[in-house]
């Protein structure tokens, strides 16, 4: 209509104030590792339009999962100029609307899995995954630096059943080499779904013309998407539920439990409780036999820093689990066991030591490698023995930080006379996911980069 008209990106250029809105919904649950994912439209389409997807992954999550749609793009189509202000933009709206994890996933829909996929290509490290929905992408899985999720219908009329093909015989390939491959670069189609099922409400003319007609409706096919989304996202976050699962059970103190039991957990069942505040203060661990069946029940209390501080320089893991366990002596003494006991176990640090100890099992070998040759390592010291649950109530896992090492010290109380079946045994435990963080971030900073952190300004 008017000539002079400015071509787009004259426009963006010129206009260096617009910005692209961020719409945040919050998570329906409060239990959880808490995370968020990121969308980023097709082209024509809305940002809005995503949230009933976004809705449906919400409800069927047992993560404490944020979303952010992201919205307003110049002409309604994501591009490489505003895609990063866009997510600064989220991340900014996120941690304003209470959102403390790092755990971030972006998705894009259609044109915007494509830019997403060179957004997150050279800007892995603000992401733990990437999720394409009816997008193919045109790099190989197994080198792209984050996990990947491929996501699409089998009724995709944009979509050429082709590329899924390709896309599946490469991820074949690569999983007779390394199996993990399924989990970490799924390639995934969902029966029934079409191209425009990703999002909702009208769909621009080159969706309508070239879509498939769905076997199913919208609603259903959102209840088949967001299962698939979620497991996807969840085990990404798999040790978290160490420190406290949807259960409000701790994997972690079932662990260290076993571990002092020293039983193996065939013949004892191991179970743990989480509690806050008074309650756990004033609960103990049990053992109860029923019909022969030892069951043993740990109480756990999660601590977390107050992370009041910088966000981004603050680590997610809690500072610490506090645990209340029973002796050894007392679950031998339950069992009625006619061989002699092992030797008890001697100290909380043997449990941090088996922390840390999976937390290496369990980060990659690049992980390992880097915090071997180059990181400032976690030195296990002796624990501070207490004499009363209110004095080991009243400590807290210590971090101490030198230029040359962490050292992290436990506080233990446990009752004399070990001969009953109420003795027990307290400890401060430090979390898997805790060692994991200091083996992946914080242990290839300076100590006095750390210093600035909470990680190393508790416990001191
Ligand atoms: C998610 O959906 C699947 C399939 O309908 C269902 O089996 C699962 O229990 C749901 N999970 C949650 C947490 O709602
Ligand atoms: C141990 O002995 C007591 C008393 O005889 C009995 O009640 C209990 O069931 C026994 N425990 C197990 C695990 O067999
Ligand atoms: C840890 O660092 C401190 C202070 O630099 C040093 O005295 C100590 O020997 C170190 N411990 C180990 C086990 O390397």
């Amino acid at each position: 209509m008017h000539g002079c008209r400015a071509s787009p990106v004259v426009v963006l250029l010129l206009s260096p104030t617009r910005a692209v809105h961020v719409e945040v919904l919050r998570p329906v649950t409060d239990t959880g590792p808490e995370a968020a994912l990121l969308i980023v439209p097709g082209a024509f389409i809305s940002g809005q339009a995503y949230r009933p997807l976004g809705e449906a992954i919400q409800a069927n999550c047992t993560l404490r999962l944020w979303v952010a749609l992201l919205e307003d793009f110049l002409m309604n189509l994501a591009n490489p100029l505003e895609i990063g202000g866009a997510v600064d933009k989220a991340l900014t709206e996120l941690s304003a609307s209470g959102m403390t994890s790092d755990s971030v996933f972006i998705a894009g829909h259609s044109l915007g899995g494509g830019i997403v996929s060179e957004y997150a290509k050279s800007h892995a490290q603000r992401f733990k995954g990437v999720l394409f929905f009816g997008h193919f992408p045109d790099f190989r899985l197994d080198q792209f630096p984050l996990p990947v999720m491929t996501l699409s219908g089998d009724l995709d009329g944009l979509v050429r059943l082709t590329h899924v093909m390709d896309k599946f015989q490469e991820l074949s390939k690569t999983m007779a080499a390394d199996a993990d491959a399924l989990y970490r670069t799924p390639v995934l189609l969902v029966k029934g779904v079409n191209h425009g099922h990703f999002a909702s409400g009208d769909m621009p003319s080159t969706v309508r013309q070239n879509d498939l007609t769905a076997d199913v409706t919208e609603v259903t096919a959102h209840a088949l998407i967001a299962p698939v989304v979620n497991s996807f996202l969840a085990p990404l976050l798999e040790t978290r539920a160490d420190d406290m699962n949807p259960e409000m059970t701790s994997d972690w103190s079932i662990r260290a439990q076993t571990l002092v039991a020293g039983v193996d957990d065939r013949s004892v069942k191991v179970d743990d409780h989480v509690m806050s505040g008074d309650d756990f203060t004033n609960s103990q661990p049990t053992i109860v036999t029923s019909s022969r069946l030892v069951t043993v029940s740990a109480v756990t209390q999660v601590v977390y820093d107050n992370n009041f501080l910088s966000q981004s320089t603050a680590p997610v893991s809690p500072h610490e689990l506090q645990v209340k366990m029973v002796s050894r002596s007392a679950v031998w003494h339950a069992l009625n066991a006619s061989e002699p006991m092992p030797l008890p176990l001697q100290s909380c640090k043997e449990l941090n030591q088996a922390s840390l100890n999976e937390a290496l099992s369990r980060a990659s070998d690049a992980a390992v490698h880097r915090y071997t040759s180059r990181g400032i390592p976690i030195i296990l010291h002796s624990d501070h023995v207490t004499t009363t649950t209110s004095g080991w109530e009243a400590t807290k896992l210590e971090f101490s930080l030198s230029s040359a090492n962490v050292t992290v010290t436990s506080s233990v109380y446990r009752t004399s006379g070990e001969t009953t079946t109420s003795s027990v045994v307290f400890c401060k435990l430090l979390s898997p996911f805790r060692a994991m963080e200091w083996i992946y971030v914080d242990s290839l900073r300076s100590a006095r980069e750390n210093r600035g952190s909470l990680f190393a300004a508790v416990g001191k």
